[in-house]
């Protein structure tokens, strides 16, 4: 069954086939792709009736590098502000497709064909875009949403099962944070049968983008409630920062985990909830120990864009469902 969520300033997100739906959703513009080699490898109908711009992939290639080698290929292409950028891959792709085409010429407009787990539940929806610059991730960036996004689960069956996994680190994210009946859903079910069931995938997915839709709907530009979605994050972004053994999303999970533990620790989450989550993310085959040194690790704590002075934003899960933004000082992180 199709579904359409509507998240805010029009942009809407779409869980269908991409055949059924893109043809509908693309205005009368000359598109631009931008995409990576390897969707080009692997979803090269998608891009082929298009003009389109390939970047690297990983991490290393959200920089300013690349935008200032995508900004010189538009311009050598001729695109002008009629035209519609179009971003065919996963978090790192639309992250850059969605900060150029929000700031080329001042903008213009743009939408995401989003090809990996974590891109549908989270990635490619809400739109923050940016690079990461000096190995902190996501420091420049806009607000700008897309015109739309569609999540294919069908593009998903070429996932490698690690990139499945970390996409799965959001999907838990989402329904400790918000939905605790997806939390029962999540428990019921199992990493294999996920992978396998399309249209469990897909009501899946379709209840993690309305519980993001929900919060960016009230607080689009993360002025306060937000920063919920941060859940894990800041641990994750500091493993990200000292170490590149993990995804984001594995980087999520032990995030999770850890954020997890002190819940339990400081007494702000039941025992019984508290456990569910942790058994949730080992169930999962999520790997969960600290790859860094504490010590680091917080050092990379103290750089993080959510710090306000000597003092950071953490998210704590307080039930499942339910979490808390809390104001702590950086010399009373505790992981
Ligand atoms: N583009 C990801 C987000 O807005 O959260």
């Amino acid at each position: 069954m199709p579904t359409r969520i509507d998240v805010t300033n029009g942009s809407c997100v779409y869980v269908e086939r991409v055949e059924d739906i893109l043809a509908q959703l693309l205005p009368d513009k000359r598109v631009i792709v931008i995409s990576d080699t390897n969707i080009d490898r692997t979803h090269h109908d998608l891009i082929a009736p298009y003009e389109s711009i390939l970047v690297g992939q990983g991490e290393q290639a959200k920089g300013l590098a690349t935008l200032e080698d995508v900004y010189t290929r538009l311009i050598e292409l001729g695109a002008d502000r009629q035209t519609f950028i179009l971003g065919i891959g996963g978090g790192i792709v639309t992250d850059i497709a969605g900060f150029v085409a929000s700031t080329y010429m001042r903008g213009v407009e743009f939408g995401f064909i989003t090809t990996t787990l974590l891109g549908s539940v989270d990635a490619s929806v809400g739109g923050k875009n940016g690079v990461n610059v000096g190995g902190f991730k996501n420091m420049v960036g806009v607000f700008s949403q897309p015109k739309f996004v569609i999540c294919d689960v069908a593009l998903l069956h070429t996932l490698p099962e690690r990139e499945f996994r970390a996409g799965m680190a959001e999907v838990i994210k989402t329904a400790i944070l918000g939905d605790r009946e997806l939390f029962g859903m999540l428990e019921q079910s199992s990493f294999e049968a996920l992978r396998k069931d399309d249209a469990l995938l897909e009501s899946v997915i379709a209840r993690c983008i309305r519980v993001k839709a929900d919060v960016v709907a009230q607080d689009e530009r993360e002025g306060g409630l937000r920063r919920i979605l941060n859940l894990g994050h800041t641990i994750a972004h500091a493993i990200e920062k000292c170490s590149q053994r993990y995804s984001h999303g594995e980087a999520v999970a032990i995030g999770l985990h850890h954020i997890t533990k002190a819940a339990l620790a400081d007494g702000v989450i039941s025992e019984a909830d508290g456990s569910r989550i942790i058994s949730l993310i080992e169930r999962y085959g999520f790997d969960t120990e600290l790859p860094v040194e504490r010590k680091l690790l917080l050092k990379a704590i103290e750089g993080d864009k959510k710090r306000k002075g000597n003092t950071i934003h953490l998210i704590l899960p307080t039930a499942i469902g339910k979490v808390e933004d809390r104001v702590v000082k950086l010399t009373e992180v505790r992981l």
